[in-house]
Parts: structure tokens; C-alpha cells; sequence
């Protein structure tokens, strides 16, 4: 099938973009490059540089005969959702309409849209499952909730039929070593701590020390974007097979605390880096763990490469081949 893929030069949409072209698929990337990297995109792979909400976009999907849309494209921080909304609101709420009123004008079929657990806010209770109450946090969740509910609608009642992917915490890179994280500014733990680890930090901080976790440090469910990738696949594939809308959590259902994950890197880089203990960030939860026993039992999909081990050594590998990322 031919696969748009918005924010395809992006972290998880180029590892998505792999697995589209490993599982027979013709990927198309989208990517207007404001983060997104054009190096991240496989070379035979055709490429827009534009932004989702340009007029011509839907004219260009029709033209290529794009039948299923993926959609990553969006502006992903929570601290910088807090302090600019109105970017995100945007980006993300008004970008995502013209993008699949787009796809809709031009008799695409499916969507598998890029979603996050931040609509969950902070949980009742962990695991959580699809069933618990969705009430975001933050601007960033809420835009993302918002556009899960226009798919809604659009399936509902256009019958454009979308899958929502409701990541935990992504991480990791391509076994390959080729491509990997590479945000400006990096906010994530992972690539931190590996910056840490590489000398290009003095240290790491721990942000608070006094959540009611057995360490006191903030629980997180490290999914790596591999089995991210794979499961956007069997989304797509599903809803071309005749599957309903729908949504999913994904995660590995294990909890790390950061200290575990500071000792985790330390282990499988072999380097002793600093460690600092700072306050809380600003809108932390204390534990986010998924249940993924919904996209287990309906799409057949098992997380097989998140262990912390992997997880944290294939960032390390793509950490130390692209010291600069991606020098672009
Ligand atoms: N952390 C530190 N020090 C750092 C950076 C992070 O202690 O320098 C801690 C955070 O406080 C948090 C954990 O490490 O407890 C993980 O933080 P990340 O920034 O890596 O990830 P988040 O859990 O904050 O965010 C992830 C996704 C978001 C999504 C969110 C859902 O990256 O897109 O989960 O809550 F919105």
C-alpha cells in the first residue's frame, strides 16, 4: 500500500518509515524539516518538504494515489506546551485538521495517528488501560486528545477509519545504528544520561527524589521505537483489512524508576558519570506504566526488543556513531 508519512524525517516516524519498506509497503514522507531530519530518510524513499497544513498537500496525496496516512507531525514537548499553547493548539489541533481534511479531500482511507499518554493525566491507578479516564495534564496531551476526537468524528461519520497509538515513554533506536534520537533541545532521559555518559554533559539531575515510588525517583515504561514501529504496521494493516477505529496503548508494562535507568546506562556503557539530585519538573506524574493487553489481544503485537538493556545499548550505539546526531 502507498503510505503517507507525515513527520516521516522525525525520531519514531523514520524508525515507522523502515518497517513500512521492510513489510512491503511504499512509504511517502511529508516533513516540513523544522525538527526532522532529511538524512533520516531512507534514499529511494520519496520525500515532500512541506508543511501539513500547505493547500496543495491534498492535491499532491491524490496524485501519488495515497490510500492510508501515518501522522506524526507535531510539536511534542510538554514544559514547552506549558509555556506556549498557543503553538500547540496550532501545530498540533489546526495543523492536524488541515492534514486529514487533506487526506479526506483526497480519498485516503486510514489513518494511524501518532498519540501519546499524556491524555491520561495523572493515573487512578497502573497499569493503565485504555478504560481510565482521560484527563490531560497538560496542553500538550490535550491537543493530542483533541485530535483524537476529530478522528472520531471523521470516522464516525466520513467513515475514514484511523487507529490512535498512545505512546508511553519511546526510546532506543534502530539496531542498525543508522538512525536515532536526535531532538534540539533533548528533554528525554535517555539520550541525557547517554550525553552524560559520552562526556558531552558534566552530569545528569534527577528530577525529585520524594515521589511515592519505592526509590522516590519517577516511575516511566520505556517502549522501544522498534516495537513502536512494528505496531504501527499492524495498525495499518488492520484497518486495510477490514478493522474498526480504535485506540491503543503502547508500552512494555514494565515500570523503571530514573535512578534504575541511570544505573541501567552506567552498567551498558561501562563509563561512571555524575549524578545530581534537583526538584521535581513541573507536571511529572509519579508512575506511568501501560497495559498493552488491548493491542496484544487485537492486533497480535509483542513488544520484543524493550528490555532496559536493549533499549538503553542501542541508543548507546546510535550515540556513539552520530556523536552530532545527525549534523544537520
Ligand atoms: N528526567 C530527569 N532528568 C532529566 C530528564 C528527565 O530526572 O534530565 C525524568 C523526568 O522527570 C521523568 C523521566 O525522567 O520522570 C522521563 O522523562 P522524559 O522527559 O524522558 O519523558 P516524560 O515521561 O516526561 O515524557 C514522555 C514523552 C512525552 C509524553 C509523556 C507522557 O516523552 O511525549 O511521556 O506523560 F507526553
Amino acid at each position: 500500500m502507498k503510505i503517507l508519512v507525515a513527520g516521516g524525517a522525525g525520531y519514531i516516524g523514520s524508525h515507522t518509515v523502515r518497517a513500512l519498506v521492510k513489510a512491503g509497503h511504499t512509504p511517502v514522507v511529508l516533513d516540513n524539516l523544522s525538527h526532522g531530519h532529511r538524512g533520516a530518510v531512507p534514499e529511494g524513499v520519496l520525500f515532500k518538504q512541506a508543511n501539513i497544513e500547505d493547500s496543495d498537500v491534498s492535491a499532491w496525496m491524490r496524485q501519488e494515489g495515497i490510500e492510508g496516512m501515518m501522522h506524526f507531525a507535531a510539536s511534542i514537548e510538554v514544559g514547552e506546551s506549558m509555556k506556549n499553547p498557543a503553538l500547540y493548539y496550532k501545530n498540533n489541533v489546526v495543523g492536524s485538521y488541515h492534514l486529514i481534511e487533506a487526506a479526506r479531500q483526497a480519498g485516503v482511507k486510514y489513518v494511524v495517528f501518532s498519540s501519546t499518554a499524556a491524555v491520561y493525566g495523572e493515573p487512578d491507578q497502573v497499569p493503565i488501560d485504555e478504560d481510565a479516564k482521560q484527563v490531560p495534564t497538560n496542553v500538550y496531551g490535550r491537543t493530542k486528545l483533541m485530535i483524537e476526537t476529530m478522528l472520531k468524528d471523521y470516522s464516525d461519520i466520513y467513515g475514514m477509519k484511523y487507529i490512535a497509538l498512545r505512546y508511553f515513554n519511546a526510546s532506543g533506536a534502530d539496531a542498525s545504528g543508522e538512525i536515532g534520537e536526535d531532538h534540539h533541545p533533548e528533554t528525554h532521559l535517555i539520550p541525557l544520561v547517554l550525553q552524560a555518559a559520552a562526556g558531552k554533559r558534566k552530569s545528569i539531575t534527577i528530577f525529585g527524589t520524594d515521589y511515592p515510588t519505592p526509590d522516590g525517583t519517577c516511575v516511566r515504561d520505556y517502549i522501544h521505537v522498534t516495537d513502536l514501529a512494528d505496531a504501527h504496521v499492524l495498525a495499518m494493516n488492520y484497518l486495510a483489512n477490514g478493522g474498526q477505529s480504535q485506540y491503543f496503548n503502547l508500552g512494555s508494562g514494565k515500570g523503571f524508576s530514573v535512578k534504575e535507568i541511570v544505573e541501567a546506562a552506567k552498567k551498558v556503557t561501562g563509563i561512571d558519570f555524575s549524578v545530581e539530585y534537583g526538584t521535581r519538573r513541573a507536571g511529572d506524574p509519579g508512575t506511568l506504566v501501560a497495559s498493552s493487553d488491548k493491542i496484544k489481544r487485537i492486533l497480535g503485537w509483542n513488544p520484543t526488543h524493550s528490555t532496559v538493556e536493549q533499549v538503553i545499548g542501542d541508543a548507546w550505539k546510535w550515540h556513539q556513531t552520530h556523536p552530532q546526531g545527525y549534523n544537520d
